[in-house]
C-alpha cells in the first residue's frame, strides 16, 4: 500500500523528507497518525522516527520552517509545532488544519514509553522500534525516503488487524505489557474508542498481569479512563475493564455496585449494569466528559445505603446525598480536577432524583422553584441525566416516564418565565425620567416608563442604559418633551439589577 499521494497533501512531510535526505538519515511517519490515516480519523499529532538522531532532524526541520523546537534530551526526542508554537500564538490567518504537533525520535531498541524516565541507551533499526510499540495497529510506518516515499511498512499485519477490528500486541503480550503496564488500559481504551475486539492472547495476558497496573501513575490511568468514558459506547470499555479484573483495582467503588441480592423472593436491579446503561444513554445525548462522570457516579452510594424492608423490599434512601458527599474523595483519588467540574458532578449526583419527585400532579410552585434555584444553569444537564436514568426494558413504562419529564420541564420553564416577568425591572426608573425631562410626578412619566418597559419586554430595545435612554428620549418627544440641557445620568436613579439574568425572555 502506498500513501504518497495523501502525504503530498500536507507540505510538512516533504520538508521532513528533504531535511532527512540532507542529513543522510532515513525517516518514517509512525504510530497513531498512520493508524488514523487508514481509518480516516482526524489526527493532530505526527510522530516521526528516524534512523539516527531525532533531535538533529527536528532542529533542521525547525530551522527550515522557522519555528522553535523543544528538545527533551533525556528521552532523545524533540517536538515542534507548525502554524505557531502555541495554538493561541498561531497567526489568525493560519488554517487550524495546518497546525500540527510533530514529535521526532531516533529509532531505538529500548521500549517506547511516553513517560519513561530511563535515558535512551541503544540506537536501533526501524524494525527494533516497531517491535517495541504497543499494538500492531500502532506499529505501522510510512516511509519518507526518496526510494520508496509513501510506502507502508507493516511487519505485524496492523493493516489486516484494522480491517478485522482487532487489538493485538506485536510481540508476546507479556513482553509488551511488561514494558509499560499502562498498555493494558490502552488496549481496552482503543477497543472502546474504535469498537474493536481484543485478541484472546492479548486479553488473557491482561488478566494475568493486571496487578502490574499498580506501578503506573494515577494521572496516566485516569487519562485512559477518561478516553474510555468519552468513547461512543463507554459501557463496552467498562465491561472489558471489569472482565479483565482491572476495574476492581482502579475503581473498586464502581465494582461494588455489581450484583443482585434477593431476600424473601424480592431482588433489586444490578446497579453496575444499570449505571453503565445510564452512561451509554448520556453518551448518546452529550459529549460532555463531566456529565458522563455524573452518570457514572449517580448511584455510587447505593451499596452503602442499601436496606431491606420486609414491607417495601429494597431501599436506597439518601443515596443521592451520600453519593454527592463521596464525589470529592473519588475525584481526589482519581487525580481529577477539584474545581467547578467536580462541583458540577457533585450537584448532579445530589439532585438526580429531584425532577422525578416533581412528577406528581399537585406540585407546588415553591417545590419547582427550589429545584430551579438549586440546579441553576445546570438544569438542562440534570434533565439529560434524569432521562438517561430510565433504563426499564418495558417500552410503555419508559414512554410514560419520558412524558412525565416533558411535563416537569414544561412546568419549570413556565414558572421560570413567570418569575422573570414578575421580577423584571427596566433599567429606566421613574426618577430618571423626571430628571431627564425636568418633570414632576405626572401622567407622562408613567406613560414613558410603560412604553420603555413594553419595548424591553418586546425585545425591540435591550435592557441597557445605552439602548433604553435614547428610546426614552424618543418617547418623551412624542409628548412634546425635550430633555434638560446637558443631560447626565445620575447612577443612583438607575436600576442596578435590571432583571434576574440581565436578559428579558
Ligand atoms: N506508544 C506505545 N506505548 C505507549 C504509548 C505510546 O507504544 N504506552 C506508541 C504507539 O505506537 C502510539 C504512539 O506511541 O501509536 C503515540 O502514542 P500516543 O500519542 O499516546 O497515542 P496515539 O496512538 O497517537 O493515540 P491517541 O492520540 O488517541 O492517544
Amino acid at each position: 500500500m502506498n500513501f504518497a499521494e495523501t502525504l503530498h497533501t500536507n507540505p510538512i512531510f516533504e520538508v521532513i523528507a528533504r531535511r532527512a535526505a540532507a542529513l543522510d538519515v532515513r525517516a518514517f511517519v509512525i504510530g497513531g497518525f498512520v493508524r488514523d490515516l487508514v481509518l480516516k480519523r482526524p489526527s493532530k499529532d505526527i510522530d516521526i522516527v528516524c534512523i539516527g538522531s531525532g533531535i538533529d532532524l527536528a532542529e533542521s526541520v525547525g530551522r527550515t520552517l522557522n519555528v522553535p523546537v523543544i528538545v527533551f534530551k533525556n528521552f532523545g526526542t524533540a517536538m515542534l509545532r507548525t502554524g505557531g508554537s502555541e495554538p493561541e500564538e498561531a497567526p489568525e490567518t493560519t488554517d487550524p488544519a495546518d497546525r500540527w504537533e510533530v514529535e521526532f525520535v531516533g529509532a531505538r531498541k529500548e521500549s517506547y514509553r511516553s513517560e519513561s524516565r530511563k535515558p535512551i541507551v541503544e540506537d536501533g533499526t526501524l524494525e527494533d522500534d516497531q517491535n517495541r510499540r504497543d499494538f500492531t495497529i500502532n506499529a505501522m510506518g510510512i516511509s519518507l525516503n526518496e526510494s520508496d516515499f509513501g510506502q507502508l511498512l507493516d511487519p505485524f499485519g496492523g493493516l489486516d488487524d484494522l480491517r478485522r477490528k482487532i487489538i493485538r500486541t506485536p510481540l508476546d503480550p507479556t513482553i509488551t505489557f511488561s514494558d509499560d503496564p499502562l498498555r493494558m488500559m490502552r488496549a481496552i481504551r482503543f477497543a472502546s474508542q474504535l469498537g474493536f475486539d481484543i485478541e484472546p492472547d492479548t486479553f488473557d495476558a491482561i488478566v494475568a498481569m493486571k496487578d502490574r497496573i499498580a506501578i503506573v501513575s494515577r494521572e496516566r490511568i485516569t487519562d485512559e479512563l477518561n478516553k474510555i468514558i468519552l468513547s461512543p459506547r463507554p459501557s463496552y470499555g467498562f465491561k472489558l475493564l471489569f472482565h479483565a479484573g482491572l476495574l476492581d483495582l482502579i475503581f473498586p467503588e464502581l465494582v461494588a455496585l455489581k450484583g443482585v441480592e434477593t431476600i424473601e423472593g424480592k431482588g433489586h436491579k444490578d446497579n453496575f449494569y444499570h449505571t453503565l446503561q445510564v452512561l451509554d444513554n448520556v453518551a448518546d445525548r452529550s459529549d460532555d466528559l463531566w456529565l458522563r462522570w455524573a452518570a457514572l457516579l449517580h448511584d455510587i452510594a447505593k451499596p452503602a445505603t442499601k436496606r431491606f424492608d420486609p414491607r417495601v423490599g429494597w431501599t436506597f434512601h439518601g443515596h443521592e446525598d451520600l453519593g454527592a458527599k463521596q464525589v470529592p474523595g473519588i475525584f481526589r483519588q482519581m487525580k481529577l480536577p477539584l474545581n467547578e467540574k467536580m462541583r458540577f458532578v457533585k450537584k448532579l449526583v445530589r439532585l438526580h432524583l429531584r425532577p422525578i419527585a416533581l412528577v406528581k400532579e399537585q406540585i407546588t410552585d415553591s417545590a419547582l422553584r427550589r429545584l430551579l434555584i438549586e440546579a441553576g444553569e445546570d438544569l438542562e444537564a440534570l434533565m439529560t441525566l434524569c432521562r438517561a436514568d430510565i433504563t426499564s426494558k418495558n417500552y410503555d413504562r419508559v414512554k410514560k416516564h419520558l412524558t412525565n419529564f416533558d411535563k416537569v420541564e414544561r412546568k419549570l420553564r413556565e414558572l421560570d418565565e413567570r418569575d422573570k416577568l414578575r421580577n423584571f425591572q427596566p433599567v429606566i426608573t421613574g426618577e430618571l425620567i423626571m430628571e431627564a425631562f425636568g418633570l414632576k410626578p405626572s401622567k407622562e412619566v408613567g406613560q414613558i416608563k410603560t412604553a420603555v418597559r413594553e419595548a424591553i419586554l418586546e425585545g425591540t430595545v435591550a435592557n441597557t442604559l445605552e439602548a433604553a435612554v435614547p428610546y426614552m428620549l424618543e418617547e418623551g418627544r412624542k409628548f412634546g418633551l425635550e430633555p434638560v440641557k446637558e443631560l447626565t445620568i445620575n447612577p443612583e436613579l438607575v436600576n442596578e439589577k435590571p432583571s434576574p439574568s440581565g436578559n428579558i425572555p
